[in-house]
């Protein structure tokens, strides 16, 4: 018997044969955990459709902010949920913004943390679309002088990441050029580069209460059938000079994210979002899966599929799990 069929089980004899072959790793700094920190005093609420992940007011965030850092997470991703709407999401780019305050608290007290902000203005505009309206439609250059605005004044802040989540044709040249004029030529910008009109993010509008009042975002979010669509947008992001690049969601479109790795040689992020989370915990929850499994296998595929970073709600759970073993 020989050259007849080959032994590929010999390389899977013991866990530490296992251990020498394994070509795919998770680690804690690939993680990124999102954070929703909701304007007001002494809230701690948990989000109905994402059992464990919570709504905090900047004044609790400390205890989640302890816990983060000391599981060894180094890096989060911010969202605002504003008291007061309006036509031009002005609370997204105000000041004394909740996103602003908080990226300013944690920069000051927790420096060893990266501070990714996400720049949309969907979360601070009463019609929940993100750009400007006119009579019903989501106008695009308009948007981009206001998301510029936006991106200033979260680096003002201090935020070390600009992740820009709108779709508005542009807006990586426009952000750029906003960054650079106002002296931050050193801050990044992880593009969401490739982002579909998902139902994947159905639980997120609950967590940041960012609901699209009318319509929906099919004008500026992706078709999910499109691949070509994709290229063309990570391209346009890399020429308008991303430093990083992201797809989102991740588990149903892991062949668009090798796609762009093997494209674009910048880091590439996997948004694995809120939808995906919540199937899981539910599933888990009744018993159906065993989570903890299930969701480094899931992680594991998104770095197999060219992923070099991860948002994900599951990080702390990650983290963890990475110690156990
Ligand atoms: C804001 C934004 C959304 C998500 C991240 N940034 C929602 C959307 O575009 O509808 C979704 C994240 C998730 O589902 O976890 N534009």
């Amino acid at each position: 018997m020989n050259n007849i069929f080959q032994r590929h089980r010999r390389l899977r004899n013991s866990d530490s044969m296992r251990a020498l072959v394994r070509e795919t790793a998770l680690h804690k700094e690939d993680l990124i955990y999102p954070l929703f920190i909701i304007e007001g005093k002494d809230v701690k609420k948990e989000v109905p459709s994402m059992p464990g992940i919570y709504q905090y007011s900047l004044d609790r965030l400390d205890e989640e902010l302890d816990e983060i850092v000391g599981l060894g997470i180094q890096s989060i991703i911010v969202f605002g949920v504003p008291k007061d709407k309006d036509e031009k999401g002005t609370s997204a780019y105000a000041e004394e913004g909740v996103i602003q305050q908080t990226i300013a608290f944690v920069k000051e007290n927790y420096p060893q943390l990266t501070v990714i902000a996400d720049t949309c203005l969907c979360q601070y505009t009463d019609h929940g679309h993100c750009g400007v309206i006119h009579e019903g439609d989501v106008l695009n250059d308009e948007s981009l002088t206001l998301l510029a605005q936006t991106a200033v004044s979260q680096a003002k802040a201090g935020a070390d990441i600009i992740a820009p989540s709108n779709m508005m044709d542009g807006f990586v040249a426009a952000i750029r050029a906003g960054l650079d004029e106002a002296g931050y030529q050193d801050i990044p910008i992880m593009s969401y580069a490739v982002k579909y009109a998902s139902a994947f993010y159905g639980p997120f509008r609950d967590a940041a209460q960012g609901s699209p009042q009318f319509g929906d975002r099919k004008t500026y979010q992706m078709d999910p059938s499109n691949r070509l669509e994709a290229i063309r947008e990570a391209q346009s992001d890399y020429d308008e000079g991303a430093d990083f690049l992201m797809v989102k969601p991740a588990l149903a479109y892991l062949d668009i994210i090798r796609e762009i790795k093997d494209r674009f040689p910048l880091p590439l992020v996997a948004y694995n979002v809120s939808g995906e989370y919540s199937m899981i915990k539910a599933a888990a929850l009744n018993g159906w899966v065993d989570e903890k499994s299930i969701v480094m296998e899931k992680l594991i595929g998104m770095k197999r599929a060219g992923s070099d970073l991860i948002i994900t709600y599951f990080a702390k759970d990650a983290a963890r799990y990475i110690d156990e073993r």
